[in-house]
């Protein structure tokens, strides 16, 4: 099957075993030259001797684990080495997270060109945008989360952040994790109230400019910098551990922030030296706080869309961030009301909020969205859920693929093709998920 895919001097990177992968990397093949395989493709190790830019950017150690992790964990990040964690992209365990070798392989397969614009109007973690970032690809991000913006603005920062400070940082761990925990609040181990923090905070840190502000002596003191970028990652690496200390209870709150910290630490200079060795050039990108349904953005002015909207209600974003969310001053109940899939009272309402709402998203996809070109949704169905919601036997649950594919037609847009994939990820309870790719007429 191999030598029948791919022309001789290709190889693939290893481990690459599923079949929609198999598709997409044989797509790149057709699509791609030789040397943009070897600038961006996300599925090739080697082409004619020469490394691709994917395989540098993933080979070496996986992401850093404590020693303490399970073996079922550590033997996921080692067979995944190419597929996530590499880049920034293992910065924050946010759920939903996408996979982002695919969302390279997709970016490649709708033909978009350095100097074009992608768009992901439901950025979640910024996956889309790091990608993009990496592959000379413009991006514009979007996501009713204030924290998401925040979230992918670190990630996408911390690409070219300073390094000097983060070993200070790691060095005065203790003064770092009292001035957080002073500012922003401390977590609760173990605790079930993920919406309560236990201390209130200080208020010490104010948003300016999608950075936050710190003046505070024992910070600079344990930093030496004041530079925006840091203070957001070490921020991002502090609501990390207070998440992590919020649902166990095997290390104390501090002990999770050093270990964190140094993850963090690990991965930026991972990603960085690669970028320096390869001469990476790293592409603007602008994650943004808005609202899906009613995209800031001109019309026809995009040159491929790429995102994976919520699942309907199966996971409530407010209440999974609710504790950074909190530590950020973000008031809840407004952005409840903005998040497509928890409108509603009851699981039926919502269900009927999320496609009236989905039919918005995609007719503003349609709208800003050149001709010719693609938006691809990835998108799974929670059958047990839907069934209970709808009150209809499971077997008969109209999947969510098939739902968006009929709305998008209503607003101009045709089916291209779909592929399948597994999911991987060992805390999932959903088996499969759908590519969707669609053209604009
Ligand atoms: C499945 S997640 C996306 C995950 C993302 N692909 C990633 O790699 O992290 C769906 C996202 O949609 C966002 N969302 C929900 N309602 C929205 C709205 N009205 N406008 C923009 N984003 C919204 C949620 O906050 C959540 O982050």
């Amino acid at each position: 099957m191999y030598h029948r895919l791919f022309s001789e001097g290709q190889q693939i990177v290893p481990n690459l075993s599923e079949v929609y992968e198999l598709a997409l990397a044989f797509y790149e093949s057709q699509l791609l030259t030789n040397e943009e395989l070897l600038k961006r493709s996300a599925y090739f190790a080697k082409i004619d001797d020469a490394v691709t830019n994917h395989f540098m950017i993933c080979t070496g150690d996986p992401v850093r684990l404590p020693k303490s992790s399970s073996s079922r964990l550590k033997s996921f990040f080692q067979k995944n080495q190419f597929r996530t964690g590499y880049a920034t992209h293992g910065l924050f365990p946010y759920r939903g997270k996408f996979h982002p070798q695919m969302v390279k392989g997709i970016i490649n397969v709708m033909g978009l060109k350095p100097g074009e614009t992608v768009l992901d109007p439901m950025m979640g973690s910024g996956t889309v945008l790091i990608e993009a970032s990496v592959m000379g690809i413009k991006s514009i991000g979007l996501d009713a989360s204030p924290f998401c913006r925040f979230m992918t603005k670190t990630k996408l920062d911390a690409l070219l952040m300073p390094l000097e400070p983060l070993q200070n940082a790691l060095e005065n761990y203790q003064i770092l994790f009292e001035y957080f925990s002073g500012a922003v609040g401390l977590a609760k181990p173990g605790s079930k109230q993920r919406s309560r923090l236990s201390t209130k905070p200080a208020n010490t840190l104010h948003e300016t400019d999608a950075a936050y502000e710190i003046c505070d002596d024992a910070y600079l003191t344990a930093v030496g910098s004041n530079h925006s970028f840091v203070r957001n990652f070490l921020l991002l690496a502090y609501l990390d551990s207070a998440g992590y200390s919020e649902r166990s209870q095997r290390k104390s709150p501090l002990e999770q922030f050093r270990d964190i910290l140094e993850r963090y630490k690990f991965v930026v200079e991972k990603i960085q030296k690669v970028i320096q060795n390869i001469g990476m050039e790293i592409v603007p990108a602008a994650p943004i706080e808005g609202d899906a349904r009613t995209l800031p953005i001109a019309d026809r002015s995009i040159h491929g869309i790429l995102f994976s909207p919520p699942y309907s209600f199966a996971i409530d974003y407010v209440k999974n961030d609710a504790f950074h969310l909190n530590c950020m001053g973000i008031d809840i109940p407004p952005l409840k009301n903005r998040m497509v899939g928890l409108r509603g009272k009851t699981l039926r309402e919502k269900y009927n909020h999320y496609v009236e709402d989905m039919d918005k998203v995609l007719a503003e996809c349609a709208r800003v969205l050149r001709q010719g070109r693609f938006c691809t949704l990835i998108i799974g169905t929670n059958d047990n859920q839907l069934s209970k919601a709808l009150g209809q036997p499971k077997e008969s649950v109209k999947g969510l693929d098939q739902v968006m594919i009929t709305l998008a037609s209503g607003h101009g847009f045709t089916l291209f093709r779909t592929l399948s994939r597994q999911i991987s990820g060992i805390a999932n309870t959903m088996r499969h998920e759908h590519i969707v790719i669609l053209q604009r007429d």
